[in-house]
Order: C-alpha cells, then structure tokens, then sequence
C-alpha cells in the first residue's frame, strides 16, 4: 500500500517534497494557505531579480555604458516593470501548480495545523498521513526600535510593490537582501543608503568579497554606513528621519522610505499546540529533517538551517526521501549561496576566514577579472578566490565576485560534491572566452602560476 504524506506550505521546499513523493510513489496531499510558490515566487527571489534585471538594464542605459551604442531619453516606466515581474511570477506559480495536479498532488488551498506527525487538522477537517512535512517558510524580522511601525516604513514585500518609485531610501541592514534592494533601487537612480550594525557588509560572505561589494555600491552611489546602532526613526517634515550611532557619534539621514532588511523568522506561529521542539526560533530538526515528534518533518526556511530556497528544495526531496525509505544524500557543507547585485556574488563551502579559524592547513588562490577577457567585454571586474586543503588541494571552498558568476558557482558546488581538487579544475578544459575561465585560473594559482596574471596564492 502507498503511504500517505501531507506537506504544509506551498513554497520550494514543500513543493519540490510534494512533487518528489508523488514521483516515487505515495499519495501525496499538499496544504497551502496563501500562494502556491511561497515566498521564493510571489514576493522573493524572482520578483526581486525580475527587477533587478530590468533596474540593471535601465542603468546601462541611462549611463550609456555600451560603448558604440548610444541611447538617448531612456526612462522608467514602473507601472510596467511591476506589470512584468508580476507576469513572470504567475506564469512560474502556474507552471509548479500544473506540476502538482500532473503528479497527482492533492492541493487544499487551506490554513493546517499539524496535530502530530500523522494528523493534519486542514480547515475544519482532520486527515491521516503516515508522515507530515512542515514547509512553513519565514517572515521578515521586524525589529523593536522606536519608529518601526511609522507609515514608510517598509520590509522587502513591500519594497517590492511600491506605487512609485522613491526619490530617496534608507536601508537597514547591508546583508543578502539589504545589498540587493540597494543594487536594485541605485539602479532605479534613487538616492540610496545602508546602515549596517556590524563592522563589514554582508557578514556571511568572505569578507574579501564583502569589501569588494562596498567599494561596487560607492561607485554606483550608494552611501554605506557600517558599525551603526539605529537610535530611532521618526517622521519629519522632510520625510522619515533615521537617527543612528556609529559609536563615536551619532549621525542623521532623511529619506522618503526605510527598507528594515535585518533578517528573516521562522514562521512557527501555527505550531505552538504541537510539543515540536524549538531552537533560537526555528524548528529543531535531526540530519534527515526529522523534528522530535515522530514523522514529522521540518523543511526550508522554518527550521532554519539555511535559509534558501534551493536549500529548502533539496531538504524537502531528502525528507521525502527518509520517508520512502532512500538512503540519504544531502550535504549540508555544499549549499551555494548567491547575491544578485552588481556585480553578482556567488559562494559555495568554507571562506578564508573559517578556513583560519579551523584546523585545517590551506591555501588560497586567487585571480582578478582584470585579466580576463569576457569580463573584459562585460565592462566588468571582479576577483574568484579558491580556498584548498594545503597537500592535496581539496577544494574546501569558492567565492566569486563578477559577471554571471551566479550560473558559475555549479560548476564548484560539483567539483566539492565529488571531493575535487584544485587539479581537477586545472586540467578541466574551460571555453574561450568565458568568465568561466577565470575559476580555472584562480585554481592554477594555489599550487602555481596562472597562466593570464600573477600568483596572489597565500598559504597558511
Ligand atoms: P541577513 O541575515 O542576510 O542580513 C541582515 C543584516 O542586518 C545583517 O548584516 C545584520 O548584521 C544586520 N542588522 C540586524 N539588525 C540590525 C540593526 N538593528 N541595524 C542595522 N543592521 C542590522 O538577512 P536578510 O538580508 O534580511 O535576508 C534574510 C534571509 O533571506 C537570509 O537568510 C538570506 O540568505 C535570504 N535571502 C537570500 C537571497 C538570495 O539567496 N539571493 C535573497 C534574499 C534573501
């Protein structure tokens, strides 16, 4: 008899669950409150690059940056840009709901409530399943400053579906989605600042990486404040005041509106009757996603492992994968993570900083875009950096900064999966010309020379 699995949340970990379930032969049922597609379709990751594709477009053009192409009068038209990323989405969104009925995915449009881990309460009806995959996604964090709840005062959904476009905005917070509004709204030519509270931007990246992004953001004339403590906001006669200290003093800014981007939450509201075992806010999940109660599962963003939808995605085929009985292959160490800014960001395993931090003997190499020549062509510049494991040259981890870098970042993501080293990329012939090559470079430059620049290897 085929065994029955409910998942809770429509978004990418709770649809790739469902539809992989139903691949490999249960009965699948698939309760989803909002919108099918979550957070990732309706109001993430492909509005915001929706936009940023268009806002990239608009500044190329505005900048006349294409040499022997000039353009004159270019002009924004919001309305339609919005128009547009709202038709990318639905016609995505309508292409993973086919995806389910093809499969033959039960989907209740319905708030549900996991009871245990074989009982899902879904509007006012009560099922069974031989398991329950939680799917459940994050909210933004609204943090508790004065002047949070001010009118203007707005998180990355709304930031995406503002009716106009500001003159100016302040953002708080430099991570993932505080640098890609900022990218996205300098694009738009709006007057655009981040306040950051830590030392560096994006604190997660390599900080090499980080202070390559800063330096990108000045030029395109994004003020960064960063090692800032927000006082407070209020409304002023000249728009929303932000009030913060950078330690030594305190400084003031005024902008039409505040973009708060400090982080998302795990969306557990729905599960305070469960007796599920909490961490830090998130949902404490075993290396097959398995929370405490048994059969039920916690995928994606809600038990906060990494918060991505590709990460939700492949931890949803992995609990489903428990469930039917595959043995397991997901590995948390090789999750890559993308910023689409500009230039883009791409990384995949350890940087240099917890290399230093680990036991582990490394080396790093290192190779500047400047050399290349389809970044060249790009008009862009940019740095790839591979961190190896000293005698063998195991790749342990790699970071890009340039063009097109975030379709490159597989390309490590696979070298690591199969255990690669440095050799393999060196002999893995790349194609002429691509940014592509660049890695391979970078890679010659751990143990030796690259063949279009100097080593600028360290060793540890
Ligand atoms: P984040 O954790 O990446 O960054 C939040 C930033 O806000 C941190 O740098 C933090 O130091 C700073 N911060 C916190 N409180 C502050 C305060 N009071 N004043 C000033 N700065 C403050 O969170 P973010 O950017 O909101 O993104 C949420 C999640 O969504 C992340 O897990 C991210 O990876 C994910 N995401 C991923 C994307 C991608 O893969 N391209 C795109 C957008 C979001």
């Amino acid at each position: 008899m085929s065994k029955k699995i409910i998942v809770i949340g429509g978004g990418p970990g709770g649809y790739a669950a469902a539809i992989k379930a139903a691949q490999i032969g249960a009965e699948v049922t698939l309760a989803e409150a909002s919108q099918i597609g979550g957070t990732c379709l309706n109001v993430g990751c492909i509005p915001t690059k929706a936009l940023l594709h268009i806002g990239e477009f608009f500044r190329r053009a505005s900048q006349n940056t294409v040499a022997g192409v000039n353009i004159s009068g270019a002009a924004l038209d919001w309305q339609k840009a919005q128009a547009h990323m709202d038709e990318i989405a639905a016609r995505l969104t309508g292409g993973v709901r086919a995806l389910l009925q093809h499969n033959g995915v039960t989907v209740y449009n319905e708030e549900a409530v996991p009871l245990s881990g074989q009982k899902v309460k879904i509007g006012d009806k009560t099922f069974d399943a031989d398991a329950v995959i939680l799917a459940l996604g994050s909210v933004s964090a609204m943090p508790t400053f004065t002047g949070c709840d001010l009118p203007n005062v707005i998180d990355s959904t709304e930031a995406l579906s503002l009716m106009q476009v500001p003159k100016s905005i302040a953002i708080i917070g430099g991570g993932v989605i505080g640098v890609e509004f900022a990218a996205l709204y300098s694009s738009l030519g709006v007057k655009t600042t981040v306040i950051e509270a830590l030392s560096e931007i994006l604190p997660s990246i390599d900080a090499e990486i980080a202070e390559i992004m800063r330096g990108a953001l000045g030029r395109d004339g994004v003020d960064v404040f960063t090692g800032a403590r927000i006082v407070d906001i209020a409304q002023s006669s000249g728009g929303l005041r932000v009030r913060f200290d950078n330690g030594d003093e305190e400084q003031t800014l005024t902008a039409e509106r505040v973009l708060v981007a400090t982080g998302r939450s795990p969306n557990t509201a729905s599960l305070e009757q469960t007796g599920v075992k909490m961490i830090g806010g998130a949902v404490d999940v075993d290396k097959h996603f398995l929370t405490n109660i048994p059969n039920l599962y916690a995928v994606g963003d809600c038990n906060g492992t990494a918060m991505l939808a590709h990460a939700a995605m492949a931890q949803g085929i992995a609990a489903t994968e428990h469930i039917m009985g595959v043995p397991p292959r997901y590995n948390a160490k090789i999750v890559p993570s993308c910023i689409y800014a500009s230039p883009e960001i791409a990384a995949v395993g350890m940087t240099e900083q917890q290399a230093a931090e680990s036991e582990i003997e490394y080396r790093v190499g290192r190779f500047s875009l400047i050399g290349n020549g389809r970044a060249i062509i790009d008009g862009e510049e940019g740095l790839i950096k591979v961190i190896a494991e000293k005698r063998f040259g195991e790749i342990l981890g790699v970071h890009m900064i340039g063009p097109r870098v975030t379709e490159m970042i597989a390309e490590a993501a696979l070298c690591m999966s199969m255990e690669g080293t440095v050799e393999d990329i060196v002999t893995t012939i790349h194609a002429h010309p691509t940014v592509s090559e660049a890695f391979q470079e970078a890679a010659m430059s751990v143990f030796g020379n690259p063949i279009h620049g100097v080593r600028s290897g360290i060793e540890s």
